[in-house]
C-alpha cells in the first residue's frame, strides 16, 4: 500500500499495530477501504471506545472543575465572598463556553465515520454523563449563535473546489451514531481527559488567527527552506514529494501542499486525526466554530475576558487554500507505516516539526527517515529534544533512548545525511499568548541531504 496515494478527501486513515502516547492504547488503521482482519478490529474494538468516550465525557469533566470552583467560593467568609462577587457569574460564563466546546466536539464526532461498529463496543449505559440530546436541549436556553450551530449539525454538506472532494454527508442519521449517547460512555481517566483539552488548545496553533505568530516562528522556515530547495516544483509531473511525520492538526502538511509538493501529513494519534479530518473535510468558511481554548486554566489570566476569549477556526477555508491535487493526511505510528519496503526512496524531502523527541528510539526514526528519501533528498527539522518517553512516571518500563544533539547528528550521519544548514530559533508550542506563563524553546533548526544509498543492518 503506498502512502501516497491521492485521496478523494484530505484525510486518508491507514496504517498498522499498536502504539502508545502517554499513557493511553490507540489502535492503527487500515486504509479505510481495505479489509481489516480480525486481530486489527480487536485492536481498535479495545482503543478507539476509550477515545471517543474521552470526547463524549469532555462537558462531564468540565462540569466536575466548575463544582469543584463553586465548592471552593461556598467556602468563603461573606466578607471574602463580598469581594469577588462577579465570581458566580464566571461560573457561569465557563458554563456556557463549555457548551461551546462541546458543540463543537459533538459536530466533529457526527461527522466521524468509525472504521468499526463503535456501538457494539461502547460499554454499558452509566448514570450523571448529559447525553447529547440534553446537551442539545441545553443549548437551546443559550442564544442564537448555538440555534445556528445547531442547523450546521444538521446539514453537513461539503464541497471542495477544484473538484478533489465533493461529499454530501446530509444529516447524520443519529441512529447510525448511536454510539454518541454519552450515557454509553466507559470509565475516562485524567490523561484522556487532558488529551481532549490538548487537541483543544493545539487547535489554535494550527486554526486560529491568535496561531500566526507560532506558525510564523516554525512553519514559516520549514516553508521557506522548501520554496528555496525545490524551485522546479510547479509542473505536475516533477512535483515533488513531501513527507510530514507527527503532523498534529495538519496546518504544516497543508501549507506544503499550497506551496506545489504533493504533501501527506503521518500523525499516530486518533484524537488529532478526528480533529484535523473534521477541520480539513468538513469547514464550509472561515471562523466557522467558536472555541474557547483556555478556558481549563484559572491560572497565570490577567484578566477573566483574557481566559474566556473566544477563538474562530479555522482561520482559513482549507478547501480554498489552494492545496495540490495529492494532499492526504494518514494514520499510524510513522516506523511502522513507512518502514514497509514500497516507501523505500520514495520521498524527495521529509519534515518534521516537534517531532523527533517523540520516539522512544530517535535512531529508528533517523534510520526510517533515511530509508523512505530518495539519494539527495532532504530531511528539514525543527525542534527541541524534549523526549517524550523521558521521565515519565508510570512509564519507567517504556524504552526511551534520549541523545544529545551532538549524538543525534553523529546518528544521522551514519545513515547517509551531511548539515546543510544548522541555526537555532526561538518560540513558544501552544502558549496562551496573554498567559503569564509562557514557556519558551529553543530548538534547532536543520536541513540535512541524504547523500548517497546506504546499506543498514
Ligand atoms: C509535539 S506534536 C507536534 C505536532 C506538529 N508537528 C506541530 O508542530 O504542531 C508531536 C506529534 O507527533 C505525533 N506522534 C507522536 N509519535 C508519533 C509516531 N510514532 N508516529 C506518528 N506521529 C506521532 C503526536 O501525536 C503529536 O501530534
Amino acid at each position: 500500500m503506498m502512502a501516497t496515494e491521492t485521496a478523494p478527501e484530505f484525510v486518508t486513515a491507514m496504517a498498522t499495530e499498536t502504539e502508545r502516547i502517554g499513557n493511553s492504547r490507540e489502535v492503527d488503521e487500515e486504509k479505510i477501504s481495505r479489509k481489516k482482519n480480525p486481530e486489527e478490529e480487536a485492536l481498535e474494538a479495545k482503543c478507539l471506545p476509550g477515545i471517543i468516550s474521552a470526547y463524549l465525557n469532555y462537558p462531564k469533566a468540565a462540569e466536575e472543575n466548575l463544582k469543584k470552583c463553586e465548592r471552593s467560593y461556598q467556602k468563603l467568609s461573606p466578607a471574602h465572598k463580598a469581594l469577588v462577587t462577579h465570581f458566580p457569574m464566571k461560573l457561569q460564563r465557563l458554563r456556557r463556553c463549555i457548551l461551546m466546546n462541546s458543540h463543537f466536539i459533538y459536530n466533529m464526532l457526527q461527522a466521524f465515520e468509525p472504521p468499526i461498529d463503535l456501538s457494539k463496543h461502547m460499554r454499558e449505559p452509566i448514570t450523571g454523563a448529559l447525553s447529547m440530546e440534553e446537551l442539545q436541549r441545553e443549548e437551546h436556553h443559550h442564544d442564537h449563535s448555538l440555534k445556528n450551530a445547531e442547523i450546521r449539525l444538521n446539514n453537513k454538506t461539503c464541497e471542495f473546489d477544484g473538484g478533489h472532494l465533493n461529499h454530501d454527508h446530509g444529516s447524520v442519521p443519529f441512529s447510525s451514531h448511536d454510539w454518541l449517547d454519552s450515557s454509553l460512555q466507559a470509565h475516562v481517566p485524567l490523561v484522556d481527559v487532558n488529551k481532549v483539552r490538548w487537541v483543544i488548545r493545539n487547535i489554535v496553533r494550527d486554526w486560529g488567527a491568535e496561531g500566526q505568530r507560532e506558525r510564523d516562528e516554525c512553519y514559516k522556515p520549514i516553508l521557506e527552506e522548501l520554496d528555496s530547495l525545490f524551485p522546479d516544483r510547479h509542473k505536475e509531473s516533477t512535483r515533488p514529494a513531501c513527507l510530514v511525520p507527527g503532523a498534529g492538526l495538519g496546518r504544516l502538511a497543508l501549507e506544503i501542499s499550497c506551496l506545489g509538493f504533493r504533501s501527506q501529513g503521518n500523525e499516530v494519534s486518533y484524537y488529532m486525526m478526528l480533529c484535523s479530518s473534521f477541520i480539513l473535510n468538513y469547514t464550509q468558511l472561515p471562523g466557522e466554530w467558536t472555541i474557547y481554548p483556555w478556558i481549563h486554566t484559572n491560572c497565570n489570566s490577567l484578566s477573566d475576558d483574557d481566559q474566556l476569549r473566544p477563538i474562530s477556526i479555522p482561520d482559513i477555508h482549507p478547501a480554498s487554500a489552494g492545496v495540490t491535487e495529492s494532499f492526504s493526511m494518514c494514520r499510524g505510528d510513522f516506523v511502522e507505516v513507512f518502514n514497509e519496503s514500497s516507501q523505500a526512496g520514495m520521498w524527495d524531502a521529509v519534515v518534521t516539526c516537534f517531532f523527533i523527541d517523540t520516539a522512544h528510539n530517535i535512531i529508528e526514526y533517523i534510520e526510517t527517515i533515511s530509508k523512505i528519501l530518495k539519494d539527495g533528498g532532504v530531511l528539514i527539522n525543527l525542534g527541541p529534544l524534549l523526549y517524550h518517553f523521558a521521565d515519565e512516571q508510570g512509564l519507567e518500563n517504556e524504552m526511551s533512548i534520549e541523545l544529545s544533539l551532538e549524538d543525534v547528528k553523529r546518528v544521522a550521519s551514519h545513515y547517509g545525511f551531511e548539515m546543510e544548514k544548522e541555526k537555532t530559533i526561538e518560540t513558544t508550542y501552544s502558549t496562551n499568548p496573554r498567559s503569564m506563563m509562557k514557556n519558551r524553546y529553543y530548538p534547532v533548526f536543520w536541513t540535512m541531504r541524504k547523500k548517497c544509498a546506504i546499506t543498514t543492518t
